[in-house]
């Protein structure tokens, strides 16, 4: 949204296409908004446990799951990945997105340590 509250809207042909990497309590929380938005396709989610991720992403009516986080940020038909694990992981997957060339959503530091955040 741009500084006057107008809705800016994406260069990007159609919905958005999501992956998020995490689905905790924040998680849960940004993909619940972000499910309401009719610019917006939640396309996949990635976590550790497969048995929790094939609940949550039947419940959400997300199409794919998967442990491998690193399998999402490749996927050419990923524009945005939410960042929504824990913060000592947030530098390897950001930065894998950005080498990428996904849109990223990532609140908390990007990094726990001194790092190049240039690299
Ligand atoms: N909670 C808040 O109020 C809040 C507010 C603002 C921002 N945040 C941000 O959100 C982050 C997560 O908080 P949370 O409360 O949602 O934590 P949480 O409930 O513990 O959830 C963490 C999620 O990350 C996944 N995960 C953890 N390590 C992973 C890894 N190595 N690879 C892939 N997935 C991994 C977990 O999957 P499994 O369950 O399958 O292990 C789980 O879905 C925070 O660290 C912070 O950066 C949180």
């Amino acid at each position: 949204m741009a500084p006057n509250g107008k809705v800016v809207r994406s260069p990007l042909a159609g919905k958005v296409r999501v992956a998020a990497i995490g689905y905790g309590a924040f998680g849960a929380f940004v993909l619940n908004a972000l499910c309401g938005l009719p610019e917006v396709s939640l396309y996949a989610v990635a976590g550790r446990s497969p048995d929790r991720l094939k609940v949550f992403a039947e419940r959400m009516g997300i199409p794919r799951w998967t442990t491998d986080w690193q399998t999402l940020v490749s996927d050419p038909k990923v524009d945005i990945v939410c960042v929504l694990t824990p913060p000592h992981t947030h530098a390897e997957i950001a930065v894998a997105a950005a080498q990428n060339g996904k849109h990223l959503f990532l609140e908390k530091p990007p990094f726990t340590q001194p790092a190049p955040l240039c690299q």
